[in-house]
C-alpha cells in the first residue's frame, strides 16, 4: 500500500477562552492518500475548519494542539515557524471558509 500523504492521528484542538475551555477537536484520526480527495462532514462547529488549520500550523493563540499531524514525513504539530514557512504554500495550501476572518491573530 502508498504510504499516506497526510496522516492524522488523535488530533485535539482545545481552546481557553474566559468562559473556559472550548474542545473544538476531541481526538480524530484520519490518512489521505496520494492522489486521494477526502471528504470531512460534520455538524457546524464540529471542529473540521480547526483541524485543517492545525495541519497548516495556523491555529489561534488561545488554542492547544496534541496528537500528530504527519505531512510526508514531517510533524506539523509544534513545528517551528521555519518548517511551516517552508511547506505552507510550496506544498500545502488551502481555500479558507471565510477569509476576513479566519486568521485575525496573524
Ligand atoms: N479562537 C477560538 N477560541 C475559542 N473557540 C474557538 C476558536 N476558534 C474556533 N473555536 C471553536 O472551535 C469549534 C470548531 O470550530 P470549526 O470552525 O472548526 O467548526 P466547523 O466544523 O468548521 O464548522 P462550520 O461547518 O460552521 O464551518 C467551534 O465551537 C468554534 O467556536
Ligand atoms: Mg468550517
Amino acid at each position: 500500500m502508498t504510504s499516506p500523504i497526510l496522516s492524522v492521528r488523535d488530533l485535539k484542538i482545545d481552546f481557553d477562552t474566559p468562559d473556559g475551555t472550548v474542545h473544538a477537536v476531541k481526538g480524530t484520526s484520519f490518512d489521505v492518500a496520494p492522489g486521494e480527495c477526502l471528504g470531512i462532514v460534520g455538524e457546524s462547529g464540529s471542529g473540521k475548519s480547526q483541524s485543517a488549520l492545525a495541519a497548516m500550523g495556523l491555529i489561534a493563540d488561545n488554542g492547544t494542539v496534541t496528537g500528530s499531524i504527519n505531512f510526508q514525513g514531517t510533524e506539523m504539530v509544534g513545528a517551528k515557524a521555519k518548517t511551516l514557512r517552508k511547506i505552507r504554500g510550496a506544498q500545502m495550501s488551502m481555500i479558507f471558509q471565510d477569509p476576513l476572518t479566519s486568521l485575525t491573530h496573524i
